[in-house]
């Protein structure tokens, strides 16, 4: 799942990993996680999320691999947010092949940036379940609004920063799914509804 900051992609992992119960893997979520925990590879990789810069190859590569390594060997699996560049697309087929597995469908969501600051700064997460909500496309229920937080790479200021590193790192590495014939480019406007409904299109 590949997209700008805010295009949904975490939102729609979620609802593909649940329909097709395989594995949702999140970089930024278990970079979150290892941070979380104070772990020195999650602190580390902190450093650099919350300047809205991208953690490097190496630090991303062997932890979003490391948990693809660890699936079983005939499930299936949702990469949201890995590979971020080229370099990374190299790091994640090697492991692929070395696990007999492949990619088989790309999605890329495509917002406008207007649109990506206004899901950004309404963006708000519970952290006992992982569900992603927004103050006004996706209201929380009232019973839970107390626990819910604020991701600390969520202001406008960071957001413009990744929007940059999406545009010089990410989009260059399309290429190399486009030749394989399995990018499918989404719209990301409308309901979470609506673009779920363009990615059954392409899966069923
Ligand atoms: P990551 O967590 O991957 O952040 P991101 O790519 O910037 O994407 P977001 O999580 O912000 O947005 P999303 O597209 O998942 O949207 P969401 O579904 O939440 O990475 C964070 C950081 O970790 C990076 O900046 C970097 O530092 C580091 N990192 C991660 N991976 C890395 C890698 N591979 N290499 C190096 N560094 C890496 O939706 C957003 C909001 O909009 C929510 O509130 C949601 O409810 C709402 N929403 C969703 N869909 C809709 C809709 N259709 N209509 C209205 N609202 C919607």
């Amino acid at each position: 799942m590949i997209g700008p900051p805010g295009s949904g992609k975490g939102t729609q992992a979620q609802r593909l990993a649940n329909r097709f119960r395989i594995e949702h893997i999140s970089s930024g979520e278990l970079f979150r996680q290892a941070a979380g925990q104070g772990s020195a590879l999650g602190k580390a990789a902190e450093r650099y999320m919350k300047k809205g810069l991208l953690v490097p190859d190496k630090l991303a590569a062997g932890m979003v691999l490391e948990r693809l390594q660890g699936l079983a060997s005939k499930e299936g699996f949702v990469l949201d947010g890995f590979p971020r560049n080229l370099s990374q697309v190299h790091a994640l087929h090697a492991a692929l092949d070395a696990l007999d597995k492949q990619i088989q469908h790309v999605f890329v969501l495509e917002l406008p940036e207007k649109d990506v600051l206004l899901r950004i700064t309404g963006r708000r997460l519970d952290p006992e379940t992982g569900n992603i909500y927004h103050l006004k496309f996706n209201p929380p229920p009232a019973e839970i609004s107390d626990r819910l937080i604020q991701r600390t790479d969520d202001s406008e200021a960071t957001v413009r920063r990744r929007l940059q590193d999406y545009h010089t790192e990410t989009l260059p590495m399309i290429s190399f799914y486009a030749k394989m014939g399995i990018v499918h480019c989404i719209s990301a406007l409308g309901s979470p509804d609506e673009v779920d409904n363009r990615l059954r299109a392409y899966l069923e």
